[in-house]
């Protein structure tokens, strides 16, 4: 396959997609999830077309801002990097529900121009639910969304659309307070409708405490296994990154191998090695 033929995605014609109320439901009325839930983030068409045939949910994270656009933040992402993202993303991915984050300030002001923001980004994306950071300030917009077809996953803890507010990226619930703050925005959003909530960056006592607390199941990032299912940022977990966060595990070391791959390029470019004699159109006769 080249850049300029891509191929449909191998999953798209016959499998079902996974919706919301599945991933809702993969949670029982005794609390319980069989397998745990695998999300990862996705930004781009072919990532999404090899991730998606093992994840339950691709994320379009607005973590895009740093890992695709070198931005020092999520807080500059805008509405229309996430539905050109979203649509790509959508179009690499036939099996596992995309997911799309509603940028800083595209949500937060009301509850309508939340919706304005939410019905555009799935209208342009073809994405099936919409994920959006915040807790008891925000269950309101979350009831509002859910009441009028659209599905959100909530996100509580570390949320860092507030790294200005919060101060950094640090694991939050060290204190009691902030313990008890984070259990109480984790409810809020639950009870507004979330089908499923991120938990990010919080001790395993609080991941442990909503997992019980809650309806919906719980993916945590940086938040124990306490969680019902997991979510990292495809990025780090493949090694593009030198610095690794704690909580990350690394499957790959794809920054090395692509180092080590585009030296010997380079070589063979300036040795007049490549293009060799494999290389070279040939006439038909
Ligand atoms: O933006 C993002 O990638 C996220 C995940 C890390 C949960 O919100």
């Amino acid at each position: 396959m080249s850049t300029f033929q891509p191929e449909p995605p191998a999953t798209a014609p016959t499998a079902r997609r996974v919706t919301a109320p599945a991933i809702r439901a993969r949670k029982g009325p005794d609390g319980a999830v069989d397998t745990p839930i695998v999300m990862l983030t996705a930004y781009t068409a072919r990532m999404a077309e090899l991730l998606d045939p093992h994840c339950d949910v691709l994320l379009v994270g607005d973590s895009l801002g740093m890992v695709i656009y070198g931005l020092p933040s999520t807080v500059p992402v805008t509405l229309d990097m996430m539905c050109a993202h979203g649509a790509a993303v959508v179009r690499g991915a036939g099996h596992a529900l995309v997911a799309i984050d509603m940028p800083f300030g595209s949500y937060e002001a009301s509850r309508e121009a939340a919706f304005a923001s939410a019905a555009r980004v799935l209208k342009e994306t073809g994405a099936a639910a919409v994920k959006l950071e915040g807790g008891e300030t925000i269950a309101p917009t979350v009831a509002f969304l859910v009441a009028r077809g659209i599905p959100v996953i909530g996100h509580v803890g570390l949320t860092p659309q507030a790294v200005n507010t919060l101060g950094g990226y640090g694991a939050r619930g060290r204190s009691e307070a902030e313990a008890a703050k984070i259990a109480a925005d984790a409810r809020a959003v639950a009870d507004a409708g979330c089908f499923a909530l991120v938990l990010e960056g919080v001790l395993e006592p609080i991941a442990a405490g909503v997992t019980a607390a809650v309806a919906c199941p719980t993916i945590g990032i940086g938040a124990s296994p306490a969680c019902d299912g997991q979510v990292l940022v495809v990025d780090d977990m493949l090694g593009m990154f030198e610095r690794t966060p704690k909580f990350v595990k690394r499957y790959e070391d794809l920054a090395a191998r692509i180092g080590n791959a585009v030296e010997t390029y380079a070589a063979e470019v300036r040795g007049r090695v490549f293009p060799g004699e494999e290389q070279l159109y040939r006439s038909k006769t």
